[in-house]
């Protein structure tokens, strides 16, 4: 292949590739490029020099019409790739990268410490699978008393402790009430806080087998009803709203005397027992029963208990309430969760909306 021949066959792969490189790269880049002043074009034209003068006159000729080739060309790309920056919107917002976040559960454990710690309790961890003794026993509830009936246990396949009784799953975190005033070996005050999993043999559209409670536990000299009564007041302005009302109705716990069922009144129906449906035709809020939600249960410490726990019932009194975390959290204002199942679902797109 002569010279010549080789020139031009270069220019002609330089206008290949540049074929091919057109819709990929900038344009503006392209053109500096090919047709810079040191661009690819240029470097091919100064080895004109080995040519003779005939060939000189025909390779230049050759070079110009790629050379015009390529300028329109560019010149239609540069066109349609201004068009198309154009169309970027440069205030949009960019776009979001994912971030995990905390479980809705653990976000409302959270909140409830925050809620709590406000008023002086201290948060404590206590055992999720513990003796009998603490979940039962010491709560006033002896060995085959008909009351325990009422909490549908977990037991644990283990040897039972002599004097502590069988393990089982803690049915609620009760539990926590005597092994706090154990801790405490006198010293008072006690504001108690123990929000942990417990688990019982339900399952339907308010229950799961396991799930969260949180105990509070108050002990002084001087302690009566309406510091529990002020309390559940407290936590229900602070967690669903400043609308919201409780209140207490009588009730039978064991190891507390009196004892109180606590209900929230309903965001749904806002109090009262009924929505609209879609023809404006009232029916029963199907999330409710009368406009309330029952969350749990409260008292004052019973004596046995207190005396379990150390204390002469006679000088020291005490309230506790045990609610679930979960039923309290779809409580919440436009949360509108009719089931707690869902928590444990493991399903993402209900997750990621909080
Ligand atoms: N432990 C009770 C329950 O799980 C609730 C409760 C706690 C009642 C504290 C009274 C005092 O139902």
């Amino acid at each position: 292949m002569s010279a010549y021949q080789k020139l031009v066959t270069q220019g002609q792969d330089l206008f290949e590739q540049f074929l091919q490189e057109i819709n990929q790269q900038n344009a503006q880049e392209l053109a500096v490029k090919y047709l810079g002043k040191k661009g690819l074009f240029n470097q091919l034209a100064a080895q004109i020099k080995i040519l003779t003068k005939e060939e000189k006159k025909d390779f230049g000729r050759e070079l110009n019409q790629l050379k015009n080739k390529l300028e329109s060309k560019l010149a239609d790309y540069q066109k349609q790739d201004f068009a198309s920056q154009v169309h970027q919107d440069l205030t949009m917002p960019g776009i979001q990268t994912k971030v995990g976040h905390l479980h809705p559960v653990s976000q409302a454990i959270e909140e409830i410490s925050r809620i709590f710690e406000k008023i002086g309790f201290v948060r404590m961890s206590y055992p999720e699978v513990d003796w009998d003794y603490y979940v039962f026993a010491a709560l006033n509830m002896p060995t085959n008393h008909p009351a325990r009936d009422e909490w549908e246990t977990f037991f644990v396949d283990q040897k039972a402790h002599p004097s502590l009784g069988k393990m089982v799953l803690t049915t609620h975190t009760s539990n926590g009430q005597v092994r706090e005033m154990e801790r405490v070996k006198g010293q008072l005050p006690i504001r108690m806080m123990n929000i942990s999993r417990c688990y019982r043999r339900q399952s339907d559209n308010t229950h799961t087998q396991m799930f969260h409670q949180f105990e509070g536990l108050v002990i002084d000299k001087d302690i009566n009803i309406q510091h529990l009564k002020g309390t559940i007041d407290y936590f229900a302005k602070e967690f669903f709203g400043p609308k919201t009302k409780s209140r207490i109705r009588p009730f039978h716990f064991k190891f507390t005397e009196p004892s109180f069922e606590v209900d929230f009144s309903c965001h749904i129906c806002r109090g009262t027992g009924y929505i609209k449906d879609e023809h404006h035709h009232k029916i029963n809020c199907r999330f409710c029963k009368s406009g309330w939600h029952e969350v749990g249960g409260a008292g004052m410490v019973h004596p046995n208990v207190l005396k379990a726990g150390g204390f002469d019932s006679n000088k020291y009194r005490g309230f506790a309430f045990g609610w679930g975390v979960e039923r309290s959290y779809t409580l919440k204002q436009d949360l509108n969760i009719d089931d707690i199942r869902l928590f444990y679902s493991g399903n993402q797109e209900f997750l990621e909306q909080f």
